[in-house]
């Protein structure tokens, strides 16, 4: 895929040549935009560096079209419990598998640091990040009453048990092949288009 001079896909058919990286300080005005265009109360740019600024509970990831931030995913954890603070893609680049991508490198990081759950919250009408979610085995645990505002609404709040597993990290590995999969055959179709 390649980038217009407006970072909009040319050819939105293939993750394949999105990279998931760790997230640095240079990435932060493309991630700040993203966010703005996400969510209704914005992290600030101050935010993401005092989450950069701490390494040993933070792990950032962003995903990058060349150069161009395009998606952004964050764990936090304490003991052996992890806190999924804030995932966000684009809307040029989503249904390509970004977020996907992005969680699963996310959810190795939670495994790398010997976590058994991890949880979080997302708006109760969030069909599409609650759907996300459940790929990774996540899976209702409760209600926050109207914890969201703009429009106010209660948080679901989802939970992933023994991610430290085996059958933890076969899931994972089962997302990792579909995930290739899908990205072969978008390049089969992109490559199919070009001709
Ligand atoms: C939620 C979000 C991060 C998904 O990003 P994405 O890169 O488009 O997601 P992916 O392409 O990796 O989708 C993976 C799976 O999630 C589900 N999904 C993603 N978007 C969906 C949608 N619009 N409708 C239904 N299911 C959806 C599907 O199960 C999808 O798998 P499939 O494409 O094989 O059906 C993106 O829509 C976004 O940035 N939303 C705004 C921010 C936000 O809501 N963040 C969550 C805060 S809790």
């Amino acid at each position: 895929m390649t980038v217009s001079l407006t970072g909009s896909p040319d050819s939105a058919v293939s993750s394949s040549l999105i990279t998931i990286s760790p997230m640095r300080r240079r990435h932060l005005r493309g991630v700040v935009a993203i966010e703005q265009q996400a969510s209704s109360h914005p992290w600030s740019l101050g935010l993401f560096l005092g989450e950069l600024r701490m390494p040993t509970s933070r792990s950032y990831v962003v995903a990058l079209d060349r150069h161009v931030v395009v998606g952004f995913s964050g764990l936090m954890y304490t003991g052996d419990e992890g806190h999924i603070t804030n995932i966000a893609v684009q809307p040029d680049y989503r249904r390509l598998g970004i977020a996907q991508r992005m969680l699963l490198g996310t959810m190795r990081q939670a495994m790398l640091h010997g976590l058994t759950a991890v949880t979080l919250e997302v708006r109760a009408s969030n069909e599409a990040a609650q759907k996300l979610y459940q790929g990774f085995g996540f899976a209702p645990g409760g209600i926050r009453h109207k914890y969201y505002s703009d429009p106010r609404e209660d948080a679901l709040i989802m939970w992933a048990h023994d991610v430290n597993s085996t059958g933890y990290d076969q899931r994972l590995s089962g997302i990792e092949s579909a995930s290739q999969q899908q990205a072969r055959l978008g390049d089969q179709a992109r490559l199919g288009d070009a001709e």
